[in-house]
Order: structure tokens, then C-alpha cells, then sequence
């Protein structure tokens, strides 16, 4: 068992120096789900999944199993998935609508809110139970454009906060227009044995890979172009990060748009259409040069996206060295139905179980996770240091920290700053409220 005193000294900010271990020590990953999971806000769900009063989903935070349903009242709740007499499971499905959930073993009754309605032979209960402190646990619950995040620590700043200055990052995908968006039905789900962490930090600023790991199968869907065709090595392209959340992307706003159309244009005819009245709401920078971009995207700590390609997914730790991914299709809800499909083929063709990208990156997380093991092996540090130190606060058009251009290591480090930030903490006071 380690100590916070060493955990301290395995990432070296100034030379973006990282200590292998975080990728498969077992104290490690406990903390992670004490002093991490347990009190960051996590995404669970889109609003459109929980539509109608009784609508459910089930998901994780860290690695406890939650229920996240729409209540009578109208509210959202999330709360644990686990009878409060003996611990079984009371909800199996996925998702789906229900008056309340029952336990198999021995008939306790959960409301949608959480509540312990009653039992099976309750009479025997009688003085010898209070319903109303046996209910199952509620996290709390907020809500940003659509997105729904949960959060197990009654002292954690509001998710406003939270999110900070990425804030206006996400609006440019939740916010290009007045109805908003919506998630398609259903989800894809795929296991790795790999570090949840190595998904996380892929997306908030791993362009390095894209035209070495994804080289065949990017030429493959664009039909024989090279990635820097569609990435080229814009010096204006940025990592932004702010409060461990990044974003890295180009300014050319057509990368991704031509890369999920090619062969059928009509995907960037949609949306040249539609820039005029996304201006309006996100002005010319985000709606007509950021997004159409090559772009991806993480949520401390575990909730990824590609703005365009539109896979929205979390990473579900299941240990050191295994997690889940879970994703879904993000859509705006005008959209007309030929361009949803457009959107739902062009994310299944790239990135789900048979997307030819999805098993590029998995291959190579979960082979990192393994050698990152070795004895000897775990003494030497990992590089991390390209760019190191170049970010900066004070751009005069985007918010956060910025880093131009988007070939760097720094979001990825911006990341393992918030990290530490969270598992070294004792409390909120130790944590920066902005960072
Ligand atoms: S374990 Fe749920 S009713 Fe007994
Ligand atoms: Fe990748």
C-alpha cells in the first residue's frame, strides 16, 4: 500500500514525467474510487433517456451501479442499484419504464425517487423498521443542456462550477440550436482490459495517433485519403483545458464533416445550411471555423466526445485493469431523418465494436496497460513532456487554458493535474476551483 506522499511524486508537471504505476496499482485505483468517483460529478445520462415519468436507465459511478429514473414530480433521481436489506440487485435491465423497482429475495419495494414504499409480509416489519430512513441512496443531481451528471458528495460545488470554462466548449455541441439535442436509442458497449484512464486521455488530446494508429482505417472510410488530408498540421489548431476538462481540435471547421460524409455530401450541404442560425447563437468562431472540425473531447474524468462524428461515451472503470465503455449517438432534435442516419452510419462505421476505429486504440490501451507492469519496466518514467509548459490563460477568444498547436501532451497533463488534485485532496478546500 502506497501513501499520498508517493503518489504525489509520480507526475512531474515541469518535465510531464509519469510514474507507471497509476495505470495498474490496485491502491491506486481504490483511491481513484474513494477520493475520484465518489465526489466528482459524473455524467449518467442524456434527458432524452429519462423522457417520461418512470422511464429508467441503469449506469455506473466508479463502480457502483445506479438507477437513473424520472420521478412523478417530474425530477431526475440517481441512485445506488442495491437493496437496502441485503444488497441484491433490485433493477437487471438497461433501461426501460417502471411504477417502482422490487427486489427478487424477499420483496422490497423502491419508488422511482428511491423511497422504500413496503415489503412482502410487511406486518412482521411492524416497530421494528422506519421506512423512511431505509430508502436507497440519492446522489445529487444536475443537469447541463440536456446532459445529466450525477454526484455522491453533499460538499462538492454546484456543476456549473464544476465545469468551469468548458462550458462554452460544450455548447457547441449541446447549444447549436433552440430545441436542443437528443441521444438515439440504445447503446454500444464494449469491455477492454485496459485503465479506464487511457481512453480518458486518448480523447482529451491524443492527435499524435490519429495518422499513425488510425492510418488504414482513416483511408479506408475516405476513400484513400491520408489523415492529412482531412488533419493537416494547422499551427491556429489548439488544445483548450480547463478544470481537467479538455478539448483539442482544428479551426478549419470542415475536417470531420467531410471525413463522416465522404461519398455522400449531403452531411456538409446540412450543415453549411445550418451555420447561419448556429452563428447566432455561438457566434462565427464556434459555428462556422471550431466545429465541422477534427475535434475530441473529455469531461473530467471519464466522459469522452467527438463533436461531428457525435459518439458521446464514458469509461466505466471495472478495476486497474479493466473497463467499460459505454456509447451513444448524439443528434439535435430537428434534425431531419436522412441526416440522422447519416450521423447514426457514419458514428457505427467509425467508432462502435466493428467501427474501423474503435479496435485501433483498444489494442493499444490494453497492451499499455499490460507492459507498463514489468518490474523493471515500472521504474522507468513515461514521457508526457511534448509542449510542456506552453498553455496559457489569456487568450482573447478562447476560454481556459490554450496551446497552440493541437500536437501536444498538455491537455493530457492538464488532466493528471486535476487527478491529483481530487486523490491528494482532503478536502473541497484543497481542490482549486478553477484550474
Ligand atoms: S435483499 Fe432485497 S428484499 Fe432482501
Ligand atoms: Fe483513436
Amino acid at each position: 500500500m502506497g501513501n499520498i506522499e508517493e503518489l504525489k511524486g509520480m507526475i512531474d508537471f515541469k518535465n510531464g514525467h509519469i510514474d507507471r504505476r497509476i495505470f495498474w496499482e490496485d491502491w491506486i485505483y481504490q483511491l481513484e474510487l474513494e477520493k475520484l468517483f465518489a465526489k466528482s460529478w459524473l455524467f449518467v445520462a442524456h434527458e432524452s433517456q429519462v423522457k417520461n415519468t418512470g422511464d429508467f436507465i441503469t449506469t455506473y459511478m466508479g463502480q457502483d451501479n445506479v438507477i437513473v429514473t424520472r420521478h412523478k414530480d417530474g425530477a431526475i433521481h440517481v441512485f445506488t442499484n442495491s437493496c437496502t436489506h441485503r444488497g441484491n440487485r433490485i433493477c437487471f435491465a438497461d433501461r426501460g419504464t417502471a411504477r417502482q423497482f422490487t427486489c427478487n429475495y424477499h420483496g422490497w419495494a423502491f419508488g422511482t425517487n428511491g423511497d422504500l414504499l413496503g415489503m412482502h409480509e410487511e406486518d412482521h416489519y411492524k416497530g421494528h423498521i422506519d421506512k423512511s430512513k431505509n430508502g436507497l441512496q440519492n446522489a445529487r443531481v444536475e443537469t447541463y443542456k440536456g446532459l445529466v451528471f450525477a454526484c455522491f458528495d453533499d460538499e462538492a460545488p454546484r456543476l456549473e462550477e464544476f465545469l468551469g470554462d468548458f462550458r462554452w466548449y460544450l455548447d457547441i455541441i449541446l447549444d447549436q440550436t433552440e430545441e436542443g439535442t437528443e441521444f438515439l436509442g440504445g447503446s454500444i458497449r464494449n469491455m477492454y482490459n485496459a485503465n479506464w484512464k487511457f481512453g480518458a486521455e486518448n480523447f482529451i488530446g491524443d492527435s499524435l495517433h490519429v495518422g499513425w494508429t488510425h492510418a488504414s482505417g482513416a483511408k479506408a472510410v475516405s476513400m484513400g485519403h491520408e489523415v492529412p488530408e482531412y488533419m493537416p498540421v494547422d499551427p491556429s489548431s489548439f488544445h483548450a483545458n480547463a478544470n481537467g476538462h479538455g478539448w483539442e481540435g482544428g479551426i478549419d471547421g470542415v475536417g470531420t464533416l467531410e471525413l463522416v460524409s465522404s461519398g455522400n455530401p449531403r452531411l456538409v450541404q446540412y450543415f453549411e445550411e445550418q451555420r447561419q442560425s448556429m452563428a447566432k447563437r455561438l457566434g462565427d468562431l464556434r459555428a462556422r471555423k471550431i466545429y465541422g472540425s477534427v475535434i475530441s473531447a473529455t469531461v473530467f474524468p471519464n466522459f469522452s466526445f467527438l463533436p461531428g462524428i457525435n459518439t458521446m461515451r464514458t469509461w466505466l472503470p471495472k478495476g486497474p485493469r479493466q473497463f467499460e465503455l459505454r456509447a451513444w449517438t448524439m443528434v439535435n432534435k430537428n434534425m431531419p431523418d436522412d441526416i440522422r442516419e447519416i450521423v447514426q452510419n457514419a458514428c457505427a462505421m467509425t467508432f462502435s465494436p466493428s467501427g474501423i476505429f474503435e479496435m485501433d486504440d483498444g489494442e493499444n490501451w490494453e497492451n499499455s496497460t499490460i507492459a507498463n507492469e514489468g518490474f523493471v519496466t515500472r521504474k522507468q518514467h513515461l514521457h508526457y513532456g511534448l509542449r510542456v509548459g506552453t498553455s496559457r490563460r489569456d487568450d482573447p477568444e478562447l476560454p481556459g487554458n490554450i496551446s497552440r498547436p493541437m500536437y501536444s501532451d498538455v491537455n493530457q497533463l492538464a488532466f493528471y493535474q486535476r487527478w491529483i488534485d481530487f486523490l491528494t485532496a482532503e478536502s473541497w478546500d484543497d481542490i482549486p476551483k478553477v484550474r
